[in-house]
């Protein structure tokens, strides 16, 4: 049995943690998965979590019951705040399906299912993804029957956004298509329209009917701030762009292992919003039964705790300060002490966790190979996995695989 099963390819994120580990070599570095590591290299329990953890051990009358299909409602209802905003009217009028979800990439799987079975096509079944985006998106639509296609976005020339090619696309594309637009900290680029930008893509799509799946995985990281973070959320949910939002606490709650994350499905009425519930709850039902409880309870007492709340705030503000910082000393380093070939501007102007160096598949594999710096092919770091001692080395290598 299962001869002619073929070899897959190991996942070009989780490889680079693999060989990470096994490499022996004292000073090598960790620029693949996006995944936050503070000065020491070391994985960061958020001091908020460690209360709220403290609250659930001291919670004794807490059990290990099954959550509803949808989860857990006063997680729900704070998520969906949190992306809205406190007085989103589409919140007020009932029009928010929220399900809780296996973190982002199971928010990106259930509205993938869901619009596989309900959207109104008028054609094929495809979806617009960025040109790049997160490795993991192509395999989510493709299970479940939905092509991938593409829409420009990153410019190698000016290593920012080609806001013209992603225009004529969202303009050419027919009426009704579906958008996978990542709503802040894009990743793998690093590179986010302008607010002026953003008001012009909306124009569009409002124009052409086109469906946005806003995938939030980031709130937070990209400024420092919650709020700013979901400008562009808000803003399109407000212009009436029809839409759904996939969250992920992953990374602003540093909760990558426990899984919490949020769907949040905008309707044009409460009655709509109550059938769009129904069918989420029989596809989650099917898929995963119900969610689990431990991440969704700390995020829950975050959330709900006007204390726990401003000291998370805090510690998102520490996590984006010190990638913004990593990234002036980066390219401070580059630009005035190595003199390396080259613009290196982007380092500071892009946000999020990710930069795109916009270096070369064989410059990037160089600098696996001989100096033992993971990152992904296509030139994207992680910025959390520079701290203060190995920075100097990173900054060398990159100027020596530039240099040739
Ligand atoms: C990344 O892009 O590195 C992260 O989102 C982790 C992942 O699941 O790929």
């Amino acid at each position: 049995l299962w001869q002619n099963v073929p070899l897959a390819p190991p996942d070009s994120i989780f490889k680079l943690t693999a060989a990470y580990k096994a490499d022996p070599f004292e000073n090598k570095v960790n620029l693949g998965v996006g995944a936050y590591r503070d000065d020491d290299n070391k994985p960061w329990v958020l001091p908020v979590v460690r209360k709220a953890e403290q609250i659930l051990l001291n919670t004794p009358s807490l059990d290990h019951e099954y959550l509803p299909i949808t989860g857990l409602p006063e997680f729900t209802a704070a998520a969906a705040k949190l992306i809205l905003g406190p007085d989103s009217p589409a919140i007020a009028g009932g029009r928010v399906t929220t399900v809780q979800t296996i973190s982002g990439t199971g928010a990106n799987h259930l509205g993938a299912l869901f619009l596989e079975r309900f959207f109104p096509w008028s054609g094929n079944k495809e979806i617009y993804l960025s040109d790049p985006t997160w490795a993991n998106h192509p395999a989510i639509f493709k299970n479940v029957g939905i092509v991938p296609r593409t829409y420009p976005y990153y410019d190698p020339k000016t290593i920012g956004l080609d806001f013209d090619g992603y225009m004529n696309a969202l303009k050419t594309a027919p009426n009704n298509s579906i958008f996978l637009i990542h709503a802040c900290a894009h990743n793998p680029t690093g590179v986010d329209p302008t607010r002026e930008q953003w008001n012009e893509i909306a124009a569009v799509m409002l124009d052409k009917g086109h469906y946005g799946f806003f995938d939030c995985a980031y709130q937070g990281f990209a400024s420092g701030n919650l709020d700013n973070d979901a400008w562009a959320v808000r803003e399109f949910v407000k212009k009436g762009v029809n839409m759904l939002i996939c969250q992920s606490f992953a990374k602003n709650a540093g909760l990558y292992g426990e899984r919490v994350g949020a769907l949040h499905v905008i309707s044009s009425s409460k009655e709509a919003a109550e059938r769009v519930k129904s069918q989420l709850s029989v596809l989650q039902r099917s898929e995963i039964s119900n969610p689990p409880t431990y991440g969704a309870r700390i995020v829950n007492l975050i959330l709900n705790d006007a204390g726990l709340f401003e000291e998370w705030k805090r510690d998102i503000a520490t996590m984006a300060g010190r990638i913004i910082d990593m990234r002036k000393q980066l390219y401070k380093v580059l630009t005035e002490e190595l003199k390396t070939p080259g613009n290196w501007d982007h380092i500071v102007n892009q946000i999020g966790m990710f930069s795109f160096t916009g270096i070369t598949p064989q410059q990037s594999q160089a600098l696996v190979e001989k100096a033992h710096v993971y990152m992904t092919a296509n030139g994207r770091i992680s910025m959390t996995g520079l701290n203060r001692k190995n920075l100097g080395y990173f900054a060398e290598s990159l100027d020596k695989a530039v240099r040739g």
